[in-house]
This record gives C-alpha cells, sequence and structure tokens, in this order.
C-alpha cells in the first residue's frame, strides 16, 4: 500500500472490506464485510431501471492523538431514513447503521489518513432496490452498503476562492425532493455541472423553482455568508439538502465564537452586501468563494480570490479543531472507532 495522502483529490480508491446487508422478505439480514468490490444485479433491477436509490456521506477523521473518530453519524442515520421513507424504500435502524459505519472503518483502518496530511476518510452509505421489476413501483429487495474511500479535498487548488455562478436550471427533479441523496437528483444536475466547468466554474449557485429570486444552495454543498458586521447568514428553504456540517457550523458560530446567525430567506439581491462567501459540506468542509457570476455580471466578495475572509476561516479552524480532535467537542458530537 502506497498512498500519497498529501496528493490525494476527491477519488474512489479501493480498500479492503465493504458492508453488505440485504432485504428480503420483509427484514434486514445480519450484514457482513466483505473483501469483493463488484455488486452483480438483475438486469431489470429497480435501481437500474427506475433509480430506486439514496446515498449518504460522511467522514472519519485520524486525530491529534492517533485515534480514530466520526463526526455526527447519528444525523446521516437519521437524514438516510428520510431518503428511505421518500424513496419507498426500507429504513435501515439508525443503532444498527452507526455499529456498521464503525465496523467498516475499523476494518479498514489502515486506509485512514494519518493526521496532518489534509487527507479523511470518506465513508458513502448507500441503498438501492436489487430484484427485478419493470412496471413503476418500488423494489422487494434490497441492500444497504457501506463503502469508504481516503480522499483529499473536493475542489482542486485546496482553499483558493471559488467562483460559482448562479445556474438556470432546478438542481431536483422532480421538485421537492431537495432534502433528501438520492440517486436521481443528483444525476439530473450531472449535464449542468459538467456545463458549469467547461464555462470556467467550480460549482453552480441554484435559486429557489417557483420564484428564482432566492438562493438555495450549490450542486454538492450549502451556502454561508457573512454580513458586514460578523453575523453568519444561511438561507432558510425547505428544498434543500439540510446538510450536518452547516447545522453544526451554526451552532460554532454561536457558541465557541460568540456570532450571531441568521437563518433566513437570501436573494440573489442581498447577496452582494456580504462581505464573504463559503460553501459547507462533509467533503467541501468550508470551502471559500470569491466570485458568484450572475449572468455575465460578477458579484466579488470584499474577502477576494486569494484567501478565505477571516470570519470563513474562524469557522473553519473552529469546526476543523472539533473534527480533528483539537478543540474540546459538543457533548454527542464525536463517535469513536475503537
Ligand atoms: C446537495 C448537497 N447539499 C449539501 C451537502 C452538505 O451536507 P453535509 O454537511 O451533511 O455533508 C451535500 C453533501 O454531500 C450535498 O450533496
Amino acid at each position: 500500500m502506497d498512498v500519497k495522502w498529501n496528493e490525494l483529490g476527491f477519488g474512489y480508491v479501493k480498500t479492503d472490506k465493504r458492508y453488505v446487508s440485504l432485504y428480503k422478505g420483509g427484514k434486514w439480514d445480519e450484514g457482513i464485510l466483505t473483501s469483493d468490490e463488484t455488486v452483480t444485479l438483475n438486469e431489470c433491477a429497480c435501481v437500474f431501471q427506475y433509480a430506486q436509490t439514496c446515498f449518504e456521506g460522511l467522514k472519519a477523521y485520524r486525530t491529534a492523538d492517533g485515534k480514530i473518530v466520526c463526526f455526527r453519524p447519528d444525523l446521516n442515520a437519521e437524514r438516510m431514513e428520510r431518503s428511505c421513507e421518500r424513496m419507498k424504500m426500507p429504513v435501515f435502524p439508525k443503532e444498527r447503521f452507526i455499529e456498521a459505519v464503525k465496523a467498516t472503518v475499523k476494518a479498514n483502518e489502515r486506509w485512514v489518513p494519518p493526521y496532518g496530511t489534509g487527507a479523511t476518510l470518506y465513508i458513502r452509505p448507500y441503498m438501492f432496490g436489487s430484484d427485478a421489476v419493470i412496471g413503476v413501483k418500488p423494489a422487494n429487495e434490497f441492500q444497504f452498503r457501506i463503502l469508504v474511500t481516503p480522499v483529499g479535498p473536493y475542489f482542486k487548488g485546496g482553499v483558493k476562492p471559488l467562483s460559482l455562478r448562479v445556474s438556470d436550471l432546478d438542481r431536483a427533479a422532480p421538485r421537492g425532493t431537495g432534502d433528501i441523496k438520492a440517486g436521481l437528483n443528483y444525476a439530473m444536475s450531472l449535464y449542468n455541472i459538467v456545463d458549469a466547468h467547461e464555462q470556467g466554474f467550480d460549482e453552480n449557485v441554484y435559486l429557489d423553482a417557483a420564484t428564482r429570486t432566492y438562493i438555495e444552495e450549490t450542486g454538492g454543498a450549502n451556502i454561508i455568508f457573512i454580513t458586514k458586521d460578523g453575523t453568519v447568514v444561511t438561507p432558510k428553504s425547505d428544498s434543500i439538502l439540510p446538510s450536518i456540517t452547516r447545522r453544526s457550523l451554526l451552532y460554532v458560530a454561536r457558541e465557541y465564537l460568540g456570532l450571531k446567525t441568521e437563518e433566513r430567506r437570501v436573494t440573489l439581491d442581498d447577496v452582494s452586501g456580504f462581505a464573504e462567501c463559503g460553501l459547507c459540506g462533509t467533503a467541501a468542509v468550508i470551502s471559500p468563494v470569491g466570485r458568484i457570476n450572475d449572468h455575465g455580471k460578477d458579484i466579488l466578495f470584499p474577502s477576494g480570490m486569494k484567501d478565505m475572509g477571516p470570519v470563513t476561516k474562524k469557522l473553519y479552524d473552529t469546526l476543523r479543531g472539533i473534527q480533528m480532535g483539537e478543540i474540546k467537542a459538543p457533548e454527542g458530537w464525536i463517535y469513536g472507532i475503537d
């Protein structure tokens, strides 16, 4: 095993073990860890024909004192429960979800990047309908799986501020499924992310589908703004993914940094009044945004295109510190893998 931890991008690397549990006859089996990274399915499996699938994403970190920890896996279990209900899939129970995450990380211990390399172990729990279905209806059999892969920064260029563009498309189709992580949602955004990259942008900012006035989120992360007087503002919307990072950051801003926070509707017109902007998510961590291009017109944040804004940096350092075991975490946020 010869991994250059410092040079890892955000890609798939085959690791030692993955978790698999099968649902059949109305119940989940006890689950196994396997070395086999392939999945063999019937050609008519519901996941292929109707994209009956959903997923989660979280990370394991190697802390300053060499331990391995996970950040708030209970919230991923709860969000996946909502995704499953919305996609007509059986729920994988929360306690089992957490145990399976721990077991999978433990079985791949040597793949958890060393402290200080900037790399982490990305954990991808996912579920899909696995038996043959040709009429439009949910599957009867399902697989719940967890794979892990070591990753570096999500955006190329590390912490260089990003360029976003306001998108003309809706992120999620059909409407109203923006708060779940389902395969179909993301497939519908692939055209748009490829186009954004071809046009030289790092990501798309989506507006609300009904009025195209309010900021929602980006393709793979929620968005935060900092006002000129240091208040952390984040868009309130029922159709964005309830980011665990964003929810944690708002708490950190208030309780650790003494900042004011506001969850409210943010119009595209409001954006030019903010001092700083950033994307937040498990993969994005907190990535600074330097500009948002609105149909050819650039909105530039005073924090610029070189560095993270000062408040964004404080949020980043504090959250990172909590995840890496350098700063005491709130009760119940950190799960040890042992
Ligand atoms: C569309 C979208 N929004 C937000 C997020 C951030 O969510 P979290 O902080 O729970 O990782 C993600 C992460 O994958 C995402 O895909």
